[in-house]
């Protein structure tokens, strides 16, 4: 697929995660935002089930026949060719919860690679987008990662789920505190990973992360000039991965914090 073709595909993406955005925020004002549980601390409602039935769909119409994977209804990973990796809600508990921190993630993979995506927020109206080769944007305007040199100066994302031993998690952030980074948990993996190719944030570890939460993310990031380990490596797309972003400058740092 060549430049032009992705950047395509990133405007459409962008396009589609914004409207779904507007599409959950919307069920959720109707009252349809209540969660059931899925596991412990694993959260879904109806409106992630109907985001992504509104996703699957509008890429089926425009793109006939390419694969899809996402959250609620899965999908098949197999093949080299054009992939479509959705979360129709990240930060699911938040949502349900009333809160802001949640988004719509719009990836594409091809040739086993996150190459472009969309993250979309509804509250701020924000919209994260990237295609390799083209760069990466907030509501259009250039992102870079951060400048930041001094880990005691740093803000580092530490996400959790209960797919990891909780141990894990208590010596990463452990780590990241004992460094002197200041330490954030906000319930997205997705938002913190874009959060952290636009700057706001100067990391972003955590011990297992699925490829949904991520795809999208990762192809923004790599075009900010993000530090990011090798998430799309694997078997990535069917099991997830650990994953780390950081601030170019700390990425020897953040690397060693999540490793150890
Ligand atoms: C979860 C969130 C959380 C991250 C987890 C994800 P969900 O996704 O992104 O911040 O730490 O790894 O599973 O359940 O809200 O879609």
């Amino acid at each position: 697929m060549d430049r032009a073709e992705l950047a395509r595909r990133r405007d459409i993406a962008a396009g589609l995660a914004a409207e779904a955005a507007a599409l959950a925020a919307r069920m959720r004002a109707e009252g349809r935002g209540t969660a059931s549980l899925k596991g412990t601390q694993d959260f879904l409602t109806e409106a992630d089930g109907a985001t992504e039935r509104f996703l699957r769909d509008r890429l089926g119409a425009l793109f006939p026949g390419e694969a899809v994977l996402g959250e609620e209804m899965g999908g098949e990973v197999a093949g080299d060719g054009p992939l479509w990796v959705l979360d129709p809600i990240d930060g699911t508990s938040n949502f349900a919860r009333g809160g802001d921190r949640w988004c719509v993630s719009v990836g594409l993979v091809a040739g086993g690679r996150a190459v472009a995506g969309a993250v979309a927020r509804h509250a701020p109206s924000e919209v994260f987008a990237g295609a390799e080769g083209s760069g990466a944007t907030l509501n259009g305007a250039p992102i870079r990662a951060a400048p930041t040199e001094d880990i005691t100066r740093a803000i580092v994302e530490v996400g959790w789920s209960l797919r990891s031993p909780l141990a894990g998690f208590h010596r990463l952030a452990e780590r990241v505190m004992a460094a002197g980074a200041g330490l954030r948990c906000g319930g997205s993996g997705a938002l913190g990973l874009v959060e952290t190719a636009c700057g706001r944030l100067d990391g972003y570890l955590e011990l297992h992360i699925n490829s949904w939460d991520a795809a999208a993310a990762l192809a923004i990031a790599r075009e900010a000039g993000c530090w990011t380990t090798d998430f799309d490596s694997g078997d990535w797309l069917a099991s997830g991965n650990p994953i780390g972003f950081g601030a170019p400058a700390l990425a020897a740092r953040l690397a060693a914090l999540l490793q150890a």
